[in-house]
């Protein structure tokens, strides 16, 4: 957050304040990606907290919600029969930033206290997500608490995807296994598909699932999964593409 100088900030919140207040056009103001709840049977933007746009790279020193914490949570607790918006385990929901701040047990003044963070180091079938699920990395849950010890905002940053020099090992095989390996691994894979490894990708890179899940063309599921979570950016979606049209190589 260093990038960012507290002026601007208050600034910026000035001006979204008078927009808010004197527009005569008194539709919400969002910034950043809009989010649509599966639930609303009406399309369109639930999630109110504006995402605070980071100028690009970047900056390690921030935990950015909408590119590093929320995957981690879709992929690995937000499945159905767990904590997506129809299962609601525990009334706990993890699949927007509204739904996590309001329902994922997030303790801003003590933070390692969260339940959000202690749950993924629990034991037993207490620990989430419960075995046979992998537990989260330590790198995955000290990025968690760090959010939380951040103050749980909703940051996001341009995370360096990159276009040229597509290969599997360099650009897909990393995509696949953030945000896709924890529904499409060894345990229980959603649909009965597996991504852990080339092989498997392959198979559907070249039936046109992949890209068609992905990029949500009709007749696909729309993945990342349950319907209605929000596409991963575009620049991931031209990796995959760029990857299949060079014929889904071993490279
Ligand atoms: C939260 C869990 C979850 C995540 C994250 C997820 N998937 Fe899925 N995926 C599923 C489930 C569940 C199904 C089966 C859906 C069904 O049959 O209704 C599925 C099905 C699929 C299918 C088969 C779809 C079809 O039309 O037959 C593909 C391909 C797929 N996923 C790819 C991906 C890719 C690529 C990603 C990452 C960008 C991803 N999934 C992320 C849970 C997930």
């Amino acid at each position: 957050m260093k990038n960012i100088r507290p002026i601007t900030v208050l600034l910026a919140m000035e001006a979204l304040l008078f927009v808010t207040l004197f527009s005569c056009q008194r539709d919400p103001v969002y910034i950043g990606e809009l989010i649509t709840d599966p639930t609303d049977t009406i399309p369109g933007p639930i999630d109110t907290t504006p995402v605070v746009i980071i100028t690009d790279p970047c900056d390690p020193d921030s935990v950015y919600f909408q590119a590093q914490v929320l995957p981690i949570l879709t992929s690995n607790c937000a499945m159905s029969g767990c904590h997506d918006v129809e299962s609601h385990k525990e009334g706990v929901i993890l699949t927007s930033y509204d739904k996590v701040k309001s329902t994922g047990g997030v303790n801003l003044s003590n933070p390692s206290n969260s339940k959000l963070y202690k749950s993924l180091s629990e034991s037993g079938e207490d620990r989430m997500p419960p075995p046979p699920s992998d537990a989260l990395t330590a790198d995955q849950k000290a990025l968690i608490l760090k959010w939380i010890q951040q103050g749980a905002q909703n940051l996001t940053c341009d995370s360096g995807c990159d276009t040229t020099n597509v290969t599997y090992s360099g650009s897909v095989k990393p995509l696949l296994d953030f945000r896709c390996k924890g529904c499409h691994g060894a345990n229980n894979p959603g649909g009965g598909i597996k991504l852990t490894n080339y092989d498997e990708a392959k198979i559907v890179a070249l039936d046109g699932k992949l890209h068609g899940t992905v990029n949500h063309d009709p007749n696909y599921k729309p993945m990342p999964y349950p319907a209605g979570s929000a596409k991963v950016p575009q620049c991931e979606i031209d990796v995959i593409r760029i990857w299949i049209e060079g014929g889904a190589q071993n490279n």
